[in-house]
């Protein structure tokens, strides 16, 4: 099982068998409040008959076509509505099956377009300490937690970090700490260190899967600069704060930096089919396909799956429910009341940190122990107690799905506090 304690999950199985709204039900039919959006991706919740019916549907007309030399107008129309929530010129889309999978295709055409504009020499990658960028070579290598790497080599070479944006006089801060700006620094210096070899470098707007980590203030607005400045392609892994998660389309909406290239999964189709996808700026995909010779391919990737039909439908509905009931929006009407919910449990002495930003809320736990025992133990609790959340180490991560009432929100924060108090 996928980062599962795979000997304590067979002692004690935790099976779900239904999910509606707000709610999954388990093999015991007792009634689970899902405090994570399934892993982040369940944003407009469980079981839309919209999605269930357009998959339904395609799966009558045109169950699968290839998607190499091969097109599918959905999938056009997809691209077409997914580059109008896009930020600035990102207007180019290029479907893969999975967030992992969208990593590794926005590293890839970050070299590739290097080589095609003639500056092939840019192979170095950048990325954070204690970034997530899911389990392939490529993403795992320009990761940052340690934990996820240490058994599976060393990865690619020439891929450097930069500083995490964790200070420990910022804790408890609710969104964006004022301080801290000058970590994006770190660029500079690699820059400095590696003269004009580095492609690209990849950060999550708000690191995710570490415990949720807000930029401070400037953070990346300096890092835009740094790239600008050295020619460094600034990718934003958006596979977490994509499609309404920070209370707008995307994080770099909510912070107002423009990246040159973004992936996006997991919301895309409201979790319920796999499906990622890069977005890239007119003019990356401008150059790549113009450096090739006529008639032939310009970029040789791709996968099976990209743009399968019935996983565009399923997006296309998802789109359109975003759209109908304005659901950014709602994300980010809730954001406050969310928020203080979340902060009100500041002061059990359990918790050493709270971080949060839109429907992203992150909790530290004083481990006890081996790290991620704790985190896990209070998994265990809070699923007992009827809350499904995600834990990361001793991290807690909550982002209940976007559709959440303040009833559920008061929930969530009372079974917290119920489970944290007792231990
Ligand atoms: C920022 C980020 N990138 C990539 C991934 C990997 O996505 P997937 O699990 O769909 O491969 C994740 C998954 O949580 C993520 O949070």
């Amino acid at each position: 099982m996928p980062f599962t304690a795979n000997r304590d999950f067979k002692t004690a199985p935790r099976l779900q068998t239904r999910s509606e709204g707000v709610y999954y039900w388990n093999e015991h039919g007792d009634k689970i409040l899902d405090g994570c959006s399934g892993l982040f991706n369940v944003a407009a919740g469980h079981n839309r008959p919209e999605i269930r019916e357009a998959v339904y549907h395609q799966l009558g007309e045109l169950d699968y076509a290839p998607h190499f030399q091969l097109g599918f107008p959905d999938s056009f129309e997809l691209a077409r509505q997914l580059s109008e929530i896009t930020p600035g010129d990102l207007n180019h889309i290029f479907y893969t099956c999975s967030g992992s999978d969208a990593v590794e295709t926005s590293l890839k055409i970050a070299l590739a377009y290097h080589r095609a504009r003639g500056d092939g020499h840019r192979v170095r990658l950048v990325g954070r300490e204690r970034a997530y960028h899911g389990v392939n070579f490529g993403g795992l290598s320009v990761s940052g937690i340690g934990r996820n790497k240490e058994a599976f080599g060393a990865g690619l070479s020439g891929v450097h970090h930069i500083a995490h944006t964790w200070l420990p006089e910022n804790r408890f801060i609710k969104g964006q700490p004022e301080y801290g700006a000058h970590l994006a620094n770190d660029l500079e210096r690699l820059a400095q260190t590696c003269g004009d070899t580095i492609a690209a470098c990849i950060v999550e707007p708000v690191a995710g899967s570490t415990g949720v980590l807000v930029p401070p203030k400037g953070y990346l607005e300096r890092l835009r600069e740094i790239c600008d400045f050295h020619g460094i392609l600034l990718i934003f892994d958006e596979v977490i704060t994509g499609f309404g998660r920070l209370g707008t389309p995307f994080g770099a909406d909510a912070f107002g930096v423009t990246p040159d290239l973004m992936t996006m999964a997991k919301a895309i189709t409201n979790g319920c089919l796999p499906m990622g996808a890069v977005a890239t700026k007119d003019s990356i995909y401008e150059t790549i396909t113009e450096a090739a010779d006529e008639g032939l391919i310009e970029l040789f990737h791709g996968y099976t799956y990209s743009a399968a039909p019935v996983v565009v439908a399923a997006a296309l509905a998802t789109q359109e429910i975003y759209r109908r009931e304005g659901l950014f929006e709602r994300a980010q009407a809730m954001t406050p009341i969310f928020l203080d919910a979340l902060f009100s449990l500041k002061d059990l002495p359990i918790i050493t940190d709270i971080r949060g930003y839109g429907m992203l809320g992150g909790v530290d736990l004083a481990p006890d122990g081996k790290v991620g025992h704790r985190g896990h133990q209070t998994y265990l609790r809070l699923y007992e107690a009827g809350l499904q959340i995600k834990a990361t180490g001793d991290a807690l991560m909550i982002a209940p799905p976007l559709i959440v009432e303040s009833s559920h929100v008061e929930m969530i924060t009372e079974r917290l506090k119920k489970v944290l108090s007792a231990i």
